[in-house]
């Protein structure tokens, strides 16, 4: 069985601080907002309404003004810039001033790297700067991002400053969206997107600079291309790497990229006054976080408030609870407030709805993911609210699944979010924590994703890029060797790697798929089973995530809508019950209403869906739908997830609801499951979330003989009794 199980990587500096708490408590439930305003002004169901106004004032008191930010003349007041040509504009940034040094350098170097505050120009300039220079003779230029939306922002951008149309000379290509051509010579693209582009171009030479923007974020895949792209620039000579970010630890990467030139391009920066809260943190962060934002907005003259919180559901209720309040008291403020929310999830054309600046008498206030942090620079932002927690991807060791986690951000992120509050006027920041947890509780530097997260996509990509011992991998800060062998087992498992740690054909094609590896065999298996319609829909509607609302005030109706999608074999079949019947109803706003599903998620799923199609279509497999045989469905799903596999012992009776996973962890059904009364002996579930009890989550029925069927090397009985326990049924794997 699972001999490596590899340590867990220990992200809080310490598990029982006040920060770690509040954010296992935040986890535990998301959704808690206490917030009421009382007639007297600000108040919460944990605090006195009075106590609001010292609150703040004792934010104030607290203040330490921030040493780091000078005042610098380079900048200039963002409405100047509005009526500025779009020449003027881009001669008034910052970086502008640099543009022969970052050419000749570009030029001189085979690895550059700049460093510059965020708004200095140097995504939208850089690559106009190196096309001008004549470097598109030798080739086009790449420049990567780690998020979808700062991609397609910033590639519109630069092609008005370019002066075509998008798609054509300046382009992008995100997952699932190809907007470029032939003719592009300016492409911007995500980092997975560039990765895969390595895939079929190991030396990628259609390319003559490559810029890994955003370099801090060290994601997953921009760490992979550190790497790779080391490699490339020693083979291809000519080819040119340029390293960008706001604020990195530069000696560590120039001495990676074997003493890299490092081009530091002053910021113009200006001062922010930073506040703590004196209070402890407590779960309701919130609370106090929307307290201070309505604070700011009746005290302060004008400028806009961005808002960092932690994920989707949290920022869509903070937008609900303010705008309720603000409907309500509207004659209590000169200004009107216009509420926007910002997180990856949402459609691109709300996300591009923050950087349109407010009209007069207005201001914006921008309630945020951690996606506002760099990657897109909002003009005209004078508050800053940090709350100082932020959603990670933390891989769980003994699934080698990864979850989504609150945790606390560190000291760079911290000052980072901080510096959104300059960039274009002095301003002030609110941290929702003490000056104390902060220097305490917050690590210097946010631990790289690849040290944290599931491994299995890139090894297969480095896999089948050719590396053969990932373990021998160049990588900035490695990943831990356990969790390098835990993705190998789990790729031969689902046999995208042969014995030999080679890659299979099935392991190819699965490199293919824009899909995680667990997803990409499901799809590929559902060809074979003749059940691939339902099984994109499905990945489709996983993709999306929850499409159930349930409004407060209509709790029971929502859930009796919700109960007439169940599927007796389970969720993901509800899923597809969803989406069905959605498509039957000619994909209605109005059904959508009446039923309580949440139609901008089920529009997402329609556009992962389509995507998917194209993609199959490509390749050339056949979508056959498979009826209703749904027992190739499931056949399929547990192709895919088979780690995830979860038994009820039968000999526990009728009122023992706990099931065990292979690793034998107790676990419950979760009460949103259509099986939470079914109870079946054996299921596949999609994730498992610890709250008050381990819950496992999206689950489908299925029959234990399939694994021995499906993989052989994990699941095997001479004998096979029905009732066997799990770990009779688990074969004695050595890997
Ligand atoms: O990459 P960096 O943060 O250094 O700056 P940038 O993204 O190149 O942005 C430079 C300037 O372009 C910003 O100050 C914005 O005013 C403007 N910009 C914009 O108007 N719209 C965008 N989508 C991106 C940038
Ligand atoms: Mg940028």
């Amino acid at each position: 069985t699972s001999s490596k199980i590899p340590k867990q990587i220990n992200i809080f500096r310490d598990p029982n601080s006040n920060m770690a708490r509040v954010a296992k408590a935040k986890m535990q439930n998301p959704a808690a907002i206490p917030f009421y305003f009382t007639e007297s002004g600000f108040g919460s169901s944990w605090q006195k309404p009075a106590e609001l106004h010292t609150i703040f004032e004792k934010l104030r008191l607290s203040s330490s003004v921030s040493a780091s930010a000078s005042s610098s003349s380079t900048s200039i007041d963002y409405k100047k810039r509005i009526k500025m040509s779009i020449r003027q504009q881009r001669e008034s940034l910052p970086i502008f001033k640099f543009r022969e040094e970052i050419i000749k350098a570009v030029t001189d170097n085979p690895v550059l790297i700049v460093i510059a505050e965020t708004g200095s120009g140097k995504t939208t300039q850089i690559p106009q700067f190196l096309i001008e220079a004549g470097f598109i003779l030798r080739g086009k230029i790449a420049c990567t991002q780690p998020r979808r939306f700062a991609a397609m922002s910033v590639a519109t951008r630069v092609a008005d400053e370019y002066g075509c149309i998008i798609g054509q000379e300046v382009g992008y290509k995100i997952r699932f969206e190809d907007c470029s051509n032939p003719n592009t010579i300016i492409k911007y693209m995500t980092d997975g997107i560039l990765l895969r582009e390595c895939l079929s171009d190991a030396n990628l030479d259609s390319y003559s600079v490559i810029i890994l923007d955003e370099a801090h974020e060290r994601t997953m895949h921009t760490d992979v291309l550190f790497g790779l792209l080391k490699e490339a620039v020693k083979r291809r000579p000519k080819l040119r790497l340029v390293i960008s970010s706001a604020t990195l630890d530069y000696a560590k990467f120039s001495q990676f990229f074997d003493n890299a030139k490092v081009l530091q391009i002053p910021g113009s920066m200006f001062p922010v006054e930073t506040f703590y809260y004196t209070y402890q943190v407590t779960t309701d962060y919130l609370n106090a976080a929307l307290n201070t934002v309505l604070n700011i907005h009746m005290r302060e003259p004008d400028g806009d408030i961005l808002l960092f919180l932690t994920g989707q559901e949290e920022i869509e209720r903070a937008c609900e609870t303010l705008e309720e309040y603000i409907e309500k008291n509207r004659s209590r403020f000169n200004l009107d407030l216009i509420i926007l929310p910002m997180f990856s999830a949402l459609p691109p054309d709300m996300q591009s709805d923050v950087l349109l600046p407010a009209p007069k008498k207005c201001r914006k206030v921008i309630i945020a993911t951690n996606i506002a942090e760099a990657s897109v620079t909002i003009d005209g932002i004078k508050f800053v609210v940090d709350c100082g927690f932020a959603k990670q991807k933390i891989n769980d060791p003994k699934t080698g699944m990864d979850m989504l986690t609150i945790i606390p951000i560190s000291q760079a992120s911290a000052n980072q979010r901080l510096g959104r509050a300059g960039r274009t006027a002095p301003g002030k920041c609110y941290r929702l924590y003490s000056e104390k947890a902060y220097n305490e509780e917050l690590l210097p530097e946010t631990i790289p994703e690849i040290q944290r997260a599931n491994l299995s996509q890139v090894v297969l990509h480095l896999k089948a890029i050719g590396v053969k011992n990932i373990l021998e991998f160049d990588f900035m800060d490695p990943p831990h060797k356990d969790n390098i062998l835990t993705s190998l087992r789990q790729l031969f498992l689902l046999g995208a790697l042969d014995r030999n740690g080679d890659v299979t054909d099935l392991g190819r094609k699965m490199t293919e798929l824009p899909v995680e590896p667990n997803l990409a065999k499901m799809l590929l298996v559902s060809v074979g089973l003749k059940c691939t319609d339902e099984i994109i829909t499905i990945i489709a509607m996983l993709s999306a995530g929850n499409v159930f609302y349930r409004p407060r005030k209509k709790q029971t109706l929502a859930d009796e809508k919700k109960k007439s999608f169940e599927h007796a074999v389970g969720d993901h079949l509800r899923a597809l019950n969803v989406y069905k019947k959605w498509e039957i109803n000619h994909y209605s706003s109005e059904w959508c209403k009446t039923n309580y599903l949440n139609e901008k998620k089920l529009l997402e799923a329609q556009d992962v869906r389509e995507n998917l199609l194209t993609i199959m279509d490509k390749y050339k497999y056949e979508i056959y739908s498979a009826g209703f045989n749904y027992e190739r469905v499931q056949m399929a799903i547990c192709s895919g997830f088979f780690q995830n596999i979860a038994r009820r012992p039968a000999i526990s009776g009728r009122n023992n609801k706990v099931y065990k996973t292979i690793d034998e962890q107790e676990c419950f059904i979760h009460p949103s499951s259509s099986l939470f009364h079914q109870l079946p002996s054996w299921i596949v579930y999609n994730n498992l979330t610890e709250t008050t009890k381990k819950f496992l989550n999206e689950n489908t029925v299925i029959n234990p003989l399939w694994l021995q069927q499906l993989v052989p090397d994990m699941y095997r009985v001479t004998d096979f009794n029905p009732n066997a326990d799990l770990d009779d049924f688990l074969h004695d794997l050595i890997f």
